[in-house]
């Protein structure tokens, strides 16, 4: 899976962390890698052009993939108690609410009267009751009608059948997620629910948050992070950071002429540790980290189609993808510190979001590239390389999602 959102050139320059680094580098060098090569031994037709700007197909995609999946929504201690959020999932108008005690609760924007805006804005403030502002009926935190106000039903009014619409919602790792599936899903990182259990990701707080949004479908951006052919040509600076980057590739059992047994070389350049300018971490280190997890300098996890996390020796990033039309997309990009991180004195979360941010905007640029070429009315469909297996699997993913709609 693609790594390269993140990143940061530099060498370390002479922190105390080279010992450890030694470590984690001979730990890594004794495991030999014994999986089979990923390569594909055929070239496959991608998805078609049109499902990336055909405004019929965007709606499909809403309904078969975007209201059936979890949608992280941020970062629970991010959203204080005692207030109210809109978010829109797969066209869907949602709230999510966390009640004065921490309770949260998720409903359909739309009140049971005549259908008004339960919030009108992105954020306000939420008191005992979801009140909705145009008639004052009012609905307790697990979407029960408490209230009609001033309107007085008569008795064919059955309240009970009245309540709010509820939404999915469930935490992993201090994410909060939605779904308006009426059955959601399991919850399906690629690496599993544990792959971040090593890190104390409930505790991280965000430090630094940029959007972008791109003039492309979500599907280019997943595409992107896919495959690493387009390393050498547009992130030179994660080139260097990531050696093996410069080849074209994300793993060594991926390289022409790799043999099943070959040692592993580690991953980042000498002497980094982690993704920032310097290579050097921005605090101190997670101490629960395995010697792989530390010499990786790199850990992504990726929960189609909503998010995918990196979670380095010292910090995690987080980078969240909002499809805003069929030639629109937005990401949410979040970096994750510890307290005793953010405390440091002259810490900046910016500078250490620098590296990361110049390579996630090199990607934002290429995707736009490739979503301006593919609308030629030449373009029908093209065919992915052996090296873009993970490409593959995407579309299958795309495919099967998209099957019964
Ligand atoms: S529409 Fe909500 S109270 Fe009337
Ligand atoms: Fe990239």
């Amino acid at each position: 899976m693609f790594a390269p959102s993140d990143g940061e050139e530099g060498a370390a320059r002479g922190t105390g962390a080279d010992t450890v680094s030694q470590e984690t580098r001979e730990a890594v060098r004794g495991n030999l890698m014994t999986e089979t090569s990923p390569l594909l031994d055929h070239c496959p037709e991608t998805l078609p052009a049109e499902s990336y700007h055909d405004p019929e197909w965007f709606a499909r995609e809403q309904r078969a993939i975007w209201r059936r999946s979890w949608v992280n929504v941020g970062r629970l201690n991010d959203l204080a108690p005692g207030t109210m959020r809109r978010h829109e999932i797969g066209g869907q108008n949602v709230i999510l609410c966390r009640a004065s005690d921490g309770r949260l609760g998720a409903f359909h924007n739309t009140c049971r009267h005549r259908g008004a805006e339960l919030c009108p804005a992105d954020e306000k403030p939420l008191g005992k009751l979801i009140t909705c502002p145009y008639h004052n009926w009012a609905y307790d935190m697990s979407g029960r009608l408490v209230s009609t106000a001033f309107a007085t039903p008569t008795a064919d009014f059955d309240r009970q059948a009245h309540g709010l619409f509820p939404v999915h919602v469930r935490q992993w790792n201090g994410f909060v997620f939605l779904s308006v599936a009426d059955e959601p899903p399991e919850l399906c990182p690629d690496l599993g629910l544990s792959a971040l259990d090593n890190w104390p990701m409930d505790t991280l707080r965000t430090g630094h948050r940029i959007t972008r949004d791109l003039d492309c479908n979500w599907k280019i951006f997943w595409e992107n992070y896919n495959e690493c052919l387009h390393c050498p040509g547009i992130h030179p600076e994660l080139c260097d950071m990531v050696p093996i980057y410069r080849q074209g590739v994300m793993a060594a059992n991926e390289a022409p002429g790799w043999e099943a047994g070959t040692p592993q070389a580690p991953t980042l350049k000498e002497g980094a540790r982690s993704w920032t300018m310097s290579g050097a971490p921005c605090g101190p280190e997670f101490a629960g980290l395995t010697a792989q997890e530390k010499a990786n300098g790199y850990n992504f996890v990726t929960v189609y189609p909503t998010m995918f996390v990196v979670a380095h020796v010292d910090y995690v990033r987080s980078v969240t993808v909002t499809p805003l039309g069929p030639e629109r997309t937005r990401l949410t990009a979040e970096w994750l510190f510890p307290d005793e991180t953010l405390a440091q004195p002259g810490f900046d979360a910016a500078e250490v979001a620098r590296f990361a941010t110049l390579v996630l905007d090199q990607d934002g640029a290429a995707c736009e590239m490739n979503q301006r070429g593919l609308k030629s009315g030449k373009y029908q469909s093209g065919r992915l390389m052996p090296q873009e297996f993970d490409i593959l699997k995407f579309h299958n993913w795309v495919r099967a999602q998209m099957e019964p709609a």
